[in-house]
């Protein structure tokens, strides 16, 4: 099953920084060829000025992908230029502030329109070529805190949730075909991301190191690469414990 991932074509959402940024450099290395998407354009041009064979070989548009029209005219830039996508990494993702009792309703639609949607758009417009093809992976970062409800995240856990359980789906219904689905569930990984976290993050982990993680599982066509190993066991374990119980062990984490 393993493959190794050296010369594919590569979409990356969330490249400008964090765990995408990272998965670029990396995957440059190994020789593939990227196609970069973002909204800071200025920092995918830097990115790409920086790896081997710069702008020659990769591509980058700059794109809002929670907006589908913007996300259309740049799946369709990338069919009609006859490029064939080996694998997607769809990996943008905000995490921004929510203060129970206030639902700030423009707030979780944002988490949702980026985390989920995001991700769904793409899938609308590139998925099919991929079928007809019968052969890609379709890689998605969801993250632990979709698996139960956490602290003062529930924007964020949800739309993680809704993201793990239509990526679920589609394995399930694409099972007899050569297009494997995999969702990417870190855990607490360094990046723009969490240097905001002002609570205690267990088992963070350098992004340098998370993306090796990453690689590996990719080329193994994992359906789930859950790391690190003792929160994923933890993150795991959390499923099956009774809401009442569940709910009273986290009560009093993030304050
Ligand atoms: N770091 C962790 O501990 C951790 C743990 C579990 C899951 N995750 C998930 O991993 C993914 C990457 O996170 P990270 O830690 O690398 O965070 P990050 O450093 O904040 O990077 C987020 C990336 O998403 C992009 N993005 C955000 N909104 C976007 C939008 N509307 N359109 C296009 N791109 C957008 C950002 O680019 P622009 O701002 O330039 O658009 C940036 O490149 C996210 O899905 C996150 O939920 C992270």
């Amino acid at each position: 099953m393993r493959e190794k991932i050296n010369g594919k074509t590569i979409l990356i959402t969330g490249a400008s920084s964090g765990i995408g940024y990272e998965l670029a450099r990396q995957l440059a290395e190994r020789d593939c060829r990227l196609i970069l998407i973002a909204r800071r354009d200025e920092l995918l041009r830097q990115l790409i000025d920086s790896l081997p064979d710069g702008g020659e070989k990769h591509r980058y548009y700059k794109c809002d992908v929670s907006d589908q029209g913007t996300v259309e005219t740049v799946c369709r830039d990338i069919l009609n230029s006859g490029t064939v996508i080996d694998i997607f990494i769809l990996n943008a993702g905000v995490s921004s502030g929510y203060k129970p009792p206030d639902l700030d309703i423009e707030n979780i639609k944002l988490q949702f329109d980026v985390n989920f949607w995001g991700v769904l758009y793409f899938l609308k417009y590139l998925l099919p070529p991929m079928i007809e093809r019968n052969d890609g992976l379709v890689a998605a970062t969801g993250s632990p805190a979709g698996y139960r409800g956490m602290p003062k995240s529930a924007p964020y856990s949800a739309s993680k949730a809704a993201l793990d359980r239509f990526m679920e789906s589609l394995r399930i219904d694409f099972w007899s075909t050569n297009v494997h689905f995999t969702l990417i569930t870190p855990g607490f990984v360094k990046s723009p991301m969490t240097d905001s976290n002002d609570f205690y993050m267990p088992f963070l982990m350098p992004v340098e190191k998370a993306v090796k993680i990453i690689i590996k599982g990719l080329e193994k066509k994992k359906p789930e690469i859950c790391f690190p190993l003792r929160l994923c066991c933890i993150a795991k374990f959390a499923r099956i414990l009774p809401p009442r119980f569940y709910a009273s062990i986290m009560q009093n984490r993030r304050k």
